[in-house]
């Protein structure tokens, strides 16, 4: 018989997995402690933006295998259970909250039936995996915990999941292994690499690739701050090293920096962790990695000043872009909206353009105007900013939006506009690692 699963915490991550899941023919349930949030999802609606997740879960609530509840003994005869669940940055420090997950583990330990599997999928610090094993055990000897790291992205997070580039899972036991075998049967049949680890191991793999990921960007936003001093252009340097397959052509976009709810948090509880196991030395080049992403904000800020003498007190800025990435309306530690909130703090007239995040970004920061019009926001704009690479804002033709503006200087935080097209619309168009000359 099919293996039934349950889904522990359904935000980006669970709700995901769990339409994924249902999709590939399991009986999947749901859990949230959050009542709001799985009213929704019961109807198949999700309550972030996620492209073709919507779709998906209703498809999946209407076939009859996939449900949610806010009852965890409803999970108790499912199989296998995934702990999907948060672990956001502690409020004054850098290490993980681990409240959610460990308060995750205590809720289902006894409800496991014999023989079944607790699986973590959340991020979190090394060592967390066999310490929540061992409780496991003691509250209910019969259960055994496995750890299995996801790497989706948000915008892609179905087609990461359904087809992921590698599963990883971290195990004790074999008999463990053999039920995720059961449960990826589909992925081991298109041939996904499947690598079994130990327990730290298979957590440490988790922040090691997001680790390596925030260097790569910050690598190249080095590399941009070099090229604004010897007059080079990051763009062109980017390529031209990417050719070169050891080192690849992908996360290497200079501009603004990397943000979100997973990189910077990780690297930072990556940091604090090592230092606990007395490793500190081993990653403290993540601490330059943070620091020069936090500083291409204050560079694009420093752009800003330079074509406003200095001065941005009442002056209209117009901001593309909220979401910490396109095809997203997550903020969180979105740089797109820390550059606003500064330059608005700075006596700037701000106004943020974002075609999905602006319900979210105004939750956040309510002193920030926000507009869902193009043309409103660029509306008298003595400078534009381009924030976050949405597509729609690569369509905008900048013959026609000059004659909207106050001043034509358009500002690309991203490295994503065509520099030659808004050159010959008459802009004047700055943006971070490339020559600003004119
Ligand atoms: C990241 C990882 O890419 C996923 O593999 C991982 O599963 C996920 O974190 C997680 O830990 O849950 P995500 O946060 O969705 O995924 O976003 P990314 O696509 O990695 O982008 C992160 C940030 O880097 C964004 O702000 C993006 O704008 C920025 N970025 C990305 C750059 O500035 N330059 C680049 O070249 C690439």
């Amino acid at each position: 018989m099919a293996l039934k699963l349950s889904v522990i915490g359904t935000g980006y991550l669970g709700a995901t997995h769990a339409a994924c899941m249902s999709s590939l023919g399991f009986e999947v349930i749901g859990f949230d402690t959050e009542v709001s949030k799985i009213e929704l999802l019961s109807k198949g609606k999700v309550p972030f933006y996620e492209p073709g997740l919507e779709e998906l879960l209703s498809e999946q609530i209407r076939s009859g295998r996939l449900s949610f509840t806010t009852n965890i003994n409803d999970l108790a005869d499912c199989d296998v259970h995934f702990i999907c669940v948060g672990t956001p940055q502690v409020k004054g420090g850098n290490a993980a909250d681990l409240t959610y997950v460990n308060s995750a583990l205590e809720s289902i330990a006894k409800l496991v039936k014999a023989g079944g599997l607790v699986v973590g999928k959340s991020t979190v610090p090394v060592g967390t995996a066999t310490r929540l094993r061992s409780k496991l055990i003691e509250l209910n000897p019969k259960a055994d915990l496995a750890w299995n790291p996801e790497f989706l992205r948000e915008g892609f997070a179905v087609e990461d999941t359904l087809k992921p580039n590698r599963l990883v899972v971290g195990v004790v036991s074999d008999s463990a292994e053999k039920i995720l075998k059961e449960v990826y049967a589909s992925n081991l049949k298109e041939n996904t690499p499947w690598v079994r680890a130990d327990l730290p191991t298979s957590e440490l793999v988790k922040v090691a690739a997001n680790s390596f990921l925030a260097t790569k960007i910050s690598f190249i936003n080095a590399m941009a701050e070099i090229c604004e001093a010897a007059d080079g252009d990051v763009t062109v340097l980017a390529k031209a090293i990417g050719y070169d397959p050891r080192i690849g052509s992908r996360f290497l976009q200079a501009g603004i920096g990397f943000g979100g709810g997973c990189l910077p948090k990780d690297i930072r509880a990556f940091m604090a962790r090592a230092e606990e196991l007395g490793a500190k030395q081993a990653v403290e080049f993540l601490k330059e990695i943070d620091a020069i992403n936090l500083r291409a904000r204050q560079r694009i800020i420093e752009l800003v000043r330079k074509d406003l003498s200095d001065n941005l007190q009442g002056k209209k800025v117009a901001i593309l872009g909220a979401a910490f990435k396109p095809d997203s309306d997550d903020v969180r530690d979105s740089p797109a909206l820390d550059i606003a909130v500064q330059i608005q703090a700075a006596g700037a007239i701000v106004t943020v353009h974002d075609p999905k995040a602006i319900t979210n970004a105004q939750k956040r920061f309510p002193v920030l105007n926000f507009s869902t019009e193009i043309n409103d926001t660029l509306k008298d704009a003595e400078i534009v900013l381009h924030l976050t690479e949405w597509k729609i804002y690569r369509d905008i033709d900048p013959v026609k939006v000059k004659s909207l503006v106050k001043n034509a200087i358009m500002i690309d935080g991203r490295n994503a506009l065509d520099r030659q097209l808004w050159r010959s619309a008459g802009w004047k168009f700055r943006a971070l690692g490339r020559s600003n000359n004119e």
